[in-house]
């Protein structure tokens, strides 16, 4: 065939073909040969195959390590918190700042780290989780996004020269292959002391450590640590008879961040994390109330496909335990049994 092209595939002759008898359909085929349509023809096939093996089309299938232009989207980001996120006005407004400041940001400093804190069923996993999910689609799924829990990737006191080793080898290697990987440490208060330091040279603020940089990397420390500092404040406010909503990050991070650092159980105790300042935000989780227990009853609900019927929402929610003990207003496990308790009724 004389009109084709050197080089040109099976695939652009299969593309070309059919457009080359549209353009020439009319024509007896010798005259359609002439060099223009054919030049045409053979353009627009390029141009599909082109798109075809593009990035764009590429990762529409496979997942691929956001780009520089892949922002993710700070309304969906607020969306979800409001969703799936109760009682936390703190901790809303600090992420969504947080992971919208540093996603548009085009030249960070330092990895973004962050701190979260507060009893178990609070939402700490919840914020984590829709974090990974704005930044990858996948979300806790992706390859991008790596979560490790201190009692199954770490449980050994005795080999954390091994954990530490391996734990810089893992991130280098994960950010070797994606800058904007997410890492999420559940259970930091388990961590054995110490252990989190091994990570300090990548939170810090260097270009790049053997020519690899580290400043587009996510970086979550999940700690019930500091839920006891937290409910305490939250209850001076409410004994004070001033709404929870009126508490402010500044009455709580200089007391969490001190407080993590002093307690030996927390796995940021005495860490140059804290001490060299490279913790970007200590977010606290209040102690959810009866109200805030309601609403994940319903989402729980809404969430299965079911219509809510207020009269199991207030079974499941009577079926929870609240401290302290004088005033009960706090549910004991938050959120946590809610699912459970939904599956029962
Ligand atoms: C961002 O998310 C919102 C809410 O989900 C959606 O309406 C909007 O189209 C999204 N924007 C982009 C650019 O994807
Ligand atoms: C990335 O991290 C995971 C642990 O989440 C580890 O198993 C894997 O080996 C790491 N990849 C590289 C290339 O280091």
């Amino acid at each position: 065939m004389r009109w084709a092209a050197p080089g040109a595939s099976a695939m652009q002759l299969a593309l070309v073909l059919p457009l080359l008898l549209a353009v020439g359909g009319p024509l007896r085929l010798g005259a359609a040969l002439e060099p223009i349509s054919v030049g045409i023809a053979i353009g627009a096939a390029s141009a599909l195959t082109g798109y075809l093996s593009s990035p764009r089309f590429y990762c529409a299938f496979v997942e691929c390590c956001p780009q520089e232009q892949d922002r993710p989207n700070a309304t969906a980001l607020k969306l979800s918190l409001d969703e799936k996120l109760f009682g936390q006005h703190l901790a809303k407004e600090v992420i969504l700042k947080a992971i919208t400041g540093f996603v548009n940001n085009p030249n960070p400093k330092k990895p973004l780290t962050l701190s979260l804190h507060g009893w178990a069923g609070t939402g700490k996993n919840f914020v984590s989780q829709i974090v990974a999910e704005n930044i990858h689609r996948a979300g806790l799924k992706s390859k991008y996004v790596h979560l490790f829990l201190a009692t199954l990737h770490f449980p050994h006191d005795h080999q954390v020269q091994l954990y530490k080793d391996q734990l810089q080898k893992w991130i280098r290697g994960n950010v070797t292959a994606c800058a904007r990987s997410v890492f999420i440490f559940d259970e930091m208060d388990k961590l054995h002391p110490g252990l989190i330091d091994a990570i300090k040279p990548f939170l810090d603020y260097y270009e790049q450590i053997d020519g690899i940089s580290y400043r587009r990397a996510i970086f979550i420390f999940l700690s019930n640590a500091g839920g006891d500092l937290i409910t305490k404040v939250t209850l001076d406010f409410w004994k004070s008879g001033r709404a929870r909503e009126e508490i402010q990050l500044k009455d709580l991070e200089p007391v969490l961040s001190i407080g993590v650092f002093n307690n030996k159980n927390s796995g940021l105790w005495h860490s140059s994390l804290i001490d060299r300042n490279l913790i970007d935000y200590f977010v606290p989780f209040l102690p959810l109330e009866y109200k805030h227990v309601k609403m994940c009853i319903r989402a729980e609900i809404k969430s299965r496909g079911n219509s809510v019927d207020e009269s199991v929402v207030q079974k499941v929610a009577d079926e929870m335990t609240f401290f302290p003990k004088d005033v009960r207003i706090y549910s004991d496990k938050g959120c946590k049994t809610v699912q459970t308790k939904v599956d029962f009724f």
